[in-house]
């Protein structure tokens, strides 16, 4: 992508734009703030390592808009500012790949790996013994991805379909980030290129996802595949992106040059054309990590292993490793059958898949009254964990799969994702199977009283929406103390449970006064650890004003809406009267947060509920955290860049920082042209030599530092 001269170029325009330094016309402006973006895009979805914060990412991007919003003449397809287009309106297009996407051949182990190397070398008429290089890379687990690029410009995207034919998704990819919109293959004299990857979705991302799907009482998605395969396919590119996907480029399938003729075959092994793809500023597994060129196929097959072990740490979802033969030439000679290349197979795990049997259904309801269906089944080893218990999410999903009672079902474990049912095997049923009754009433009630359940237009969920048997207080308090929310340390779900139990926890309330004496000769508990207990309690009540509104579980009021609400009130008491346009008068916060916040206020109880927590010494009050830091315009380092390196003697790492902060500095987390002081304590390392050789950064002492911030007390 680049060198790092122009990086350290890039980095310094970037800040100079930032700084509103840049005197030149718009026509200069505009393309250089595409290309600076580009950059910065590249940095932080392809290599993960941004060198500017979001904030400043940003406002480039902003800054850019607006030439082109003033000029539209400005606008070039591949701007940065051009990824999301308009929704797709009709049906997908089919379109011919330039060359036809074949299956892989499958191995499942070290002896299977030799075979195939025998064959290669057979077809190739090489004696068994001499020696042939394979590259080994991981076999991403989402959805093909072929993209064809012309003049270094992304012109054409499509899924594998049947191979021969894809369908078109050029709007989906442009809003995936890590997909170039322009790419200089004309250096290598590509003129008209197809290159081919899978778009995944990391797995933290996918369950941060869920989880805030579960939260919003939406539909749940099943794995990280179908939530990447899916998302090619939306009609909406604004919805695509809200996704994060990603994707990662293995090969060429194609490149030819001006007059047509091919121009990949003269990078000569598959090791190099990855190496051109990355140079690109594509995502590509990276060499030494992802990708390996083995010298042969022990080697090669040691490499898949070592990636079976790890599987489970790393950040995609993988089901297995792709060897191919390195050379390109040799490719060509082994050729291919019309299904596979003969010169690629997959080496494919250990199946995260089983059978077992749905036995039953049972519920639980969570803190905002969701119901959610589990399976029970008949205990079953899934890759290593026994399993005899199953999200079904919510009745659609039992719907759709026409789930019955009695099924055998399918069960699989994607990485280290839950586990899911796949299908039943409908050809198995002999007719006893039961199809399961959704629930009208809540079926976790234990009272005499029947309460209806309820499903929202839009939401997938089923609710109780008047708890009257004590189950949802249970949840809520389960989430009051977790660390989301209040953050009580050591205070988790078991413990909550048995309190409970005890007939000590009912409310909210009831968390910060519990009976501890009597806590410490619960079995298992004794004076410390009772005292522990309170101690935590005590300093939870301290917590920042968001994190108690968070801790109440008011539907839809999440993290964000809880800080951004925090901000703007003196006592948590205020919002007993506000109405529902007083918080929509705060940006980001809509209209549904707004109606179940004065909802929840209206209701005497929940006023009551707080005025208690306030007399048991709960803090209802915003605190510093909750307050966005001003900006500091006054003090010894305003608008410096600092960095602390080596150990300091008089404060912690941690104190210096704020103090510096409070002093009117930045602290940034490496040595580059742009640090303006270096604060080194004892044993300072690489950075104070880097510092030195770049000749621009104020170098001082732990003692220089304290005596700048108050004169005479530095010594
Ligand atoms: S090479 C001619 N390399 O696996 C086919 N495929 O059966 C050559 N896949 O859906 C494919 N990671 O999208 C290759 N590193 C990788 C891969 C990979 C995932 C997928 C591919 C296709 C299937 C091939």
């Amino acid at each position: 992508m680049s060198t790092p001269a122009n990086q350290a170029q890039y980095y310094a325009r970037s800040k100079a734009y930032l700084a509103g330094e840049v005197i030149a016309p718009p026509q200069e402006q505009a393309p250089e703030l595409q290309e600076l973006l580009r950059y910065h895009e590249w940095r932080y979805y392809v290599q993960d390592d941004p060198v500017l914060s979001d904030f400043e990412y940003d406002t480039l991007y902003k800054q850019l808009e607006a030439l082109e919003a003033a000029d539209p003449g400005l606008v070039t397809p591949d701007s940065p500012t051009q990824r999301v287009g308009s929704d797709l309106t009709g049906d997908s297009v089919s379109v011919p790949h330039l060359v036809p996407m074949l299956s892989l051949g499958n191995s499942y182990n070290a002896a299977d790996l030799e075979e195939f190397d025998k064959q290669v070398k057979r077809m190739l008429n090489m004696e068994e013994d001499s020696p042939l290089a394979y590259a080994v890379e991981p076999k991403y687990d989402g959805g093909t991805i072929v993209l064809v690029y012309e003049n270094d410009q992304l012109i054409r995207a499509a899924t594998r379909g049947n191979g021969v034919m894809g369908e078109e998704m050029t709007h989906n990819a442009r809003v995936i980030r890590s997909i170039p919109l322009q790419a200089a293959f004309s250096k290598y004299g590509l003129h008209r290129v197809e290159v081919r990857g899978e778009v995944i979705i990391r797995k933290d991302r996918f369950e941060a996802m869920n989880a805030a799907r579960a939260e919003a009482g939406e539909t749940l998605f099943a794995n990280p595949r179908n939530t990447a395969t899916g998302g090619l396919r939306m009609k909406s590119p604004k919805e695509v992106a809200d996704r994060n996907l990603e994707a990662f480029i293995y090969s060429f399938g194609y490149g030819v040059d001006q007059e047509g003729n091919d121009a990949v075959q003269a990078l000569g092994t598959h090791t190099k054309a990855l190496d051109v793809l990355t140079e690109l500023g594509f995502k590509v597994p990276a060499t030494g990590y992802e990708r390996e060129t083995a010298a042969n196929i022990t080697e090669a097959a040691d490499f898949c292993t070592k990636w079976e072990a790890r599987r489970n740490e790393y950040a995609y979802e993988i089901d297995g490793m792709v060897v191919k033969v390195d050379d390109l030439a040799l490719q060509e000679r082994a050729g291919y059958t019309s299904h596979h290349p003969r010169w690629a197979i997959a080496y494919k795990f250990a199946a995260k898949q089983a059978t077992t049997t749905l036995e039953n259904v049972e519920y639980q309801v969570g803190k905002i009254g969701t119901i959610t269906p589990v399976a029970k089944t008949t205990p079953v080893s899934l890759a290593g964990v026994m399993i005899s218990s199953v999200s079904l999410h919510n009745e659609d999903f039992i719907k759709d799969k026409d789930l019955r009672l009695g099924d055998k079902v399918l069960l699989e474990r994607a990485g280290d994702v839950i586990p899911y049912i796949v299908k039943p095997l409908e050809d198995l049923r002999d007719g006893s199977e039961v199809p399961i009754e959704w629930p009208t009433v809540c079926p976790i009630n234990t009272t005499e009283v029947p309460v209806p359940l309820i499903r929202e237009a839009g939401e997938a969920a089923w609710r109780c929406p008047e708890c009257v048997c004590g189950a949802q207080d249970l949840q809520r308090i389960i989430f009051h103390v977790s660390k989301a929310a209040m953050d009580i340390d050591g205070m988790g779900k078991r413990y909550v449970e048995l309190f409970h139990a005890k007939g000590w926890l009912n409310t909210i309330a009831d968390v910060y006064r519990l009976p501890y004496d009597w806590i410490s000769v619960l079995e298992g508990f004794g004076n410390k650890s009772a005292n522990n207990l309170e101690a935590a309690i005590e300093k939870a009540k301290q917590q920042p004003l968001w994190r108690l509104l968070y801790g109440l579980s008011i539907h839809h009021f999440g993290k964000k809406a809880t800080q951004l609400v925090a901000q703007n009130i003196e006592h948590v008491l205020d919002l007993a009267d506000w109405t529902e346009e007083q918080f929509t008068n705060i940006k980001d916060i809509g209209p549904t947060v707004a109606k179940n916040v004065t909802d929840w206020f209206a209701n005497p109880a929940n006023v009551a509920l707080l005025r208690e927590l306030e007399e048991l010494g709960v803090n209802v009050k915003p605190t510093d955290e909750d307050r966005p830091a001003a900006e500091v315009t006054e003090g010894p380092f305003v608008g410096k860049a600092m960095l602390f390196t080596g150990s300091l003697q008089q404060l912690s790492r941690k104190e210096a920082q704020e103090k510096a902060k409070a002093a009117g500095a930045r602290i940034v987390s490496a040595v580059s042209s742009k640090l303006d002081i270096l604060v080194v304590g004892e044993k300072p390392g690489s950075k104070l030599k880097k510092a030195t050789a770049l000749g621009t950064v104020t170098v001082m002492t732990e003692a220089a530092f304290l005596e700048a911030l108050t004169p005479g007390q530095g010594t």
